[in-house]
């Protein structure tokens, strides 16, 4: 007899797929049924609301209960609350996620000193906004990987019409992304933010003293004193040479991809202002309740990570692609990439076994309408069957005319309509099939509560993947290799295969 896991996966490929046609004409409340209307009140912070709409996919009421009893046997709500209250998530590393703590879900202790941090955030925000270090217009921030698209994401989402501090983020050692930033700011009026869990990634501490150089040549008489460090590594900063009082540490065991919560997202902070900050947090905070408090297929996250593992596991979909229709969330396809991929892109179990089935799909996307008329003629007549979400707002972020957001959330509408719908013609090439998989997020407004739910819906998303897949999420070892070669490359260390001999030679490496 097979383990309860196995059953539940033998019972899920068994499973005979009606087409999209065919489940909304056989259920005549599958819209409803399959739709969540998330409500959250946060008092002086705001209100959210989102309606997430899962029917156009494949799952049916077979699957879902499948899928219901492959979490079961996963020990989903073991884990769940392993995640909340500081159990050890990250086995490999040793390590709790905390990062829920961050925003008020956690364990006592590790939320009181979330607090704290918090605290001490908001009072070096304050000074700044007071001039107490002179007058800030702009803000370098440099950081890489989940020390930059969490706050390069935020502030791009929530500054259109203004921010309080003019923020750069530089995260890649290319130069040339730098010098960008330096053209933008004025050195006297400028802070420089250096982000980095570690405070040792190559690309980070290069950019940051290259950005104090700049400094120093452009005439700032003490530049270290415009240099705040948002890290888990304070001595090391205090070593580099920041002073202590602008260093905004955070626990080791909040991970670099989920650290938007922490320090790392000062720059929206300082941008927003701290009333900002608090809503993002609180936003997140209502999405983890409903994350922790529902159950089965009523649990939104749950119910998308269903959906994925239907796609990547029993149809073989290699990617899944999100277009935000809102160009306040235009940075948001990267930074699910980093979350999804980085997290979920495994190739052994907890226990260290191969995995039977692929992990993570490809994370891609874009802007819709641009995508539209660019990679869209894919999705509807390509070969790839490509699970869409597709991301808007009810209210405008822009006040033009009404007719550009109607406009917008028109053609929204009717991709996820065409792709399902399909269409038919005598000539083979103006044939759609249909039967093409979408799901649609439609949140009221996009606003700081809002994104931290949005954000923290996709958090739980990817964990409740990984439960289901038995991989750990939390930790990211495949990124380890290429460093290390590059830092023998740079040593002139090691024998390398001929094409990167040859390649190194010509690049003036060697
Ligand atoms: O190389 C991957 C990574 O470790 C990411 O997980 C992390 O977000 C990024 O690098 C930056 O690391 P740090 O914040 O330590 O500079």
């Amino acid at each position: 007899m097979s383990d309860p896991i196995s059953a539940a996966w033998e019972r899920l490929d068994a499973l005979q797929p009606a087409t999209l046609e065919t489940l909304f004409a056989n259920d005549p409340e599958r819209a409803a049924k399959l739709s969540r209307r998330l409500e959250f009140r946060l008092g002086e912070l705001g209100d959210v609301g989102m309606l997430l709409d899962w029917s156009k996919t494949h799952l049916d009421d077979e699957a879902l209960g499948a899928f219901e009893d492959l979490a079961e046997a996963c020990d989903f709500p073991r884990m769940r609350e392993a995640l909340f209250s500081g159990g050890i998530v990250n086995p490999t590393e040793g390590r709790a996620a905390n990062h829920g703590a961050m925003r008020g879900s956690g364990p006592e202790p590790e939320v009181e000193e979330a607090g704290a941090l918090l605290a001490r955030m908001g009072m070096l925000a304050g000074a700044i906004h007071d001039d107490a270090l002179g007058e800030v217009k702009h803000l370098i921030h440099i950081g890489i990987g989940g020390s930059a698209l969490g706050p390069a994401m935020a502030v791009d989402a929530l500054t259109r019409d203004g921010a309080r501090v003019d923020v750069h983020v530089v995260s890649n050692i290319d130069g040339l992304a730098l010098e960008q930033a330096f053209a933008a700011c004025d050195p006297a009026t400028t802070l420089v933010a250096i982000a980095s869990k570690t405070f040792t990634t190559t690309e980070t501490m290069t950019n940051a003293a290259s950005a104090l150089k700049w400094l120093g040549e452009r005439g700032v008489s003490d530049p270290y004193g415009r240099v705040i460090a948002l890290t888990a590594n304070p001595e090391v900063a205090v070593e580099w040479g920041v002073d202590e009082t602008r260093i905004l540490p955070f626990p080791e065991s909040v991970g670099g991809r989920y650290s938007i919560w922490s320090s790392i997202g000062f720059p929206v902070a300082l941008a927003c202002g701290m009333d900002d900050f608090r809503a993002l947090l609180a936003g997140a905070k209502a999405m983890d309740d409903h994350f922790r408090t529902s159950d089965g297929r009523a649990n939104a996250p749950l119910l998308a990570a269903f959906a994925d593992q239907y796609y990547a596991r029993l149809r073989g979909c290699q990617t899944r692609a999100v277009f935000a229709y809102d160009e306040r969330l235009a940075l948001l396809p990267d930074y699910l990439q980093q979350l999804e991929m980085e997290s979920n892109g495994k190739r052994v179990t907890v226990d260290g076994e191969p995995v039977e089935r692929p992990t993570a799909a490809v994370t891609w996307g874009g802007v819709g309408t641009d995508a539209q008329h660019a990679v869209f003629q894919l999705l509807h007549q390509g070969t790839h069957l490509v699970p869409v979400d597709f991301i808007a707002s009810i209210a405008p972020g822009d006040l033009l005319d009404p007719a550009h957001h109607r406009s917008l959330l028109m053609n929204c509408l009717a991709q996820g309509a065409a792709l399902m719908a399909g269409s038919e013609a005598d000539d083979p090439a103006r044939c759609y099939p249909g039967d093409r998989p979408s799901a649609m997020i439609l949140v009221d407004d996009i606003d700081a509560a809002t994104l931290g739910a949005l954000i923290a819906f996709h958090e739980h998303r990817t964990f409740a993947n990984a439960v289901l897949m038995r991989i750990n999420p939390f930790d990211q070892f495949g990124v380890e290799l290429g460093k290390a070669l590059a830092k023998r490359i740079d040593a002139g260390e090691g024998d390398f295969d001929p094409s990167t001999t040859a390649l190194m030679k010509a690049a003036g490496l060697a």
